[in-house]
């Protein structure tokens, strides 16, 4: 048997490389989550090796699958790529910059073109908050966008300071993050900034995992924004293109909701434009 404290599970968890990064919020929640479900660790005194072991695999799992399965190989050297291109902001050094993330590795061949266009349905914007942003504020460069106030929020905090370095040197650019565990919103309300435009790219996937979308349609309705992008991927698990990305129940649930939506689809990615 041994004896557990919830600080010494979350640091335990946090050991490892990927999770490293995770909001300690975030590890506390799943961790009150999973101690609900299983009676034999619902109190820390006591446990069996066994069971303290599988506990800690299942949630790093869980960390893994909201946020650490989005580090490449390039993410490693992250902070030597980004010093790189801040010194030569050449193209090669900025594709590797914007690979050191799985979401914006897959963009790099649509960015210029996706931006143009989404900007050509919403105007250009004053204001963005980017939910979930990932490494996606990096693609800033590529926005065609000079004085706005950009918001990144995500649930890691050392991605956003990250992030944070690279706007530094961006003039005009007001920048600032949150560091939010979305799936808070299931209990409690999160207050939103008033903006232009909203990016929620690949993010509702990641809320949801598979069950209702409740929690999806409760963030599209909360967000003070009069423009919504929300993307989700166009590929298969096996990275395939698929058939079929369209997401039925976005476009029904956006008619239900009385918001007008384009869509507009990519190799690898789909894009949907909501407006509010
Ligand atoms: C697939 S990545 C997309 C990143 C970025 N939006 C892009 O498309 O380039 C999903 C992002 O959502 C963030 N995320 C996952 N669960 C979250 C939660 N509960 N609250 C806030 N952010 C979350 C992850 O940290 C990750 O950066």
């Amino acid at each position: 048997m041994v004896r557990l404290t919830e600080q010494g599970i979350v640091d335990k968890i946090k050991e490892k490389q990927e999770p490293r990064h995770i909001s300690e919020d975030f590890v506390m929640h799943k961790l009150a989550e999973y101690r609900r479900t299983h009676p034999k660790v619902s109190s820390l005194e006591d446990v069996g090796a066994k069971d303290s072991a599988l506990m800690i695999k299942r949630l790093r799992g869980e960390c893994r699958q909201a946020f650490g399965m989005f580090f490449t190989r390039f993410a490693k050297r992250r902070e030597k790529h980004l010093r790189t291109y801040l010194e030569d902001d050449s193209e090669e050094n900025y594709v590797m910059l914007l690979k050191t993330h799985k979401s914006s590795k897959e963009r790099i061949e649509i960015y210029l073109e996706i931006f143009d266009e989404l900007f050509a349905i919403t105007g250009k914007p004053a204001s963005i908050l980017d939910l979930g942003c990932g490494m996606n504020p990096l693609s800033f460069d590529l926005m065609g966008l000079s004085k706005v106030k950009y918001e990144a929020w995500d649930i890691s905090l050392g991605d956003l300071e990250f992030i944070s370095k690279f706007f530094e040197s961006r003039e005009g650019v007001d920048f600032s993050f949150k560091e939010v565990d979305l799936l808070e919103l299931k209990s409690s309300e999160i207050e939103f900034p008033d903006v232009d435009v909203c990016f929620m790219f690949k993010l509702l996937d990641h809320l949801d995992l598979g069950k209702d979308h409740k929690l999806s349609e409760k963030l599209i309705k909360s967000v003070n924004a009069k423009w919504v992008v929300v993307s989700f991927s166009a590929k298969t698990l096996s990275n395939k293109p698929m058939n079929h990305p369209q997401r039925g129940w976005f476009e029904l649930m956006c008619k239900r909701l009385g918001y007008k939506v384009e869509c507009i689809q990519k190799v690898g990615e789909i894009f949907y434009v909501v407006k509010k």
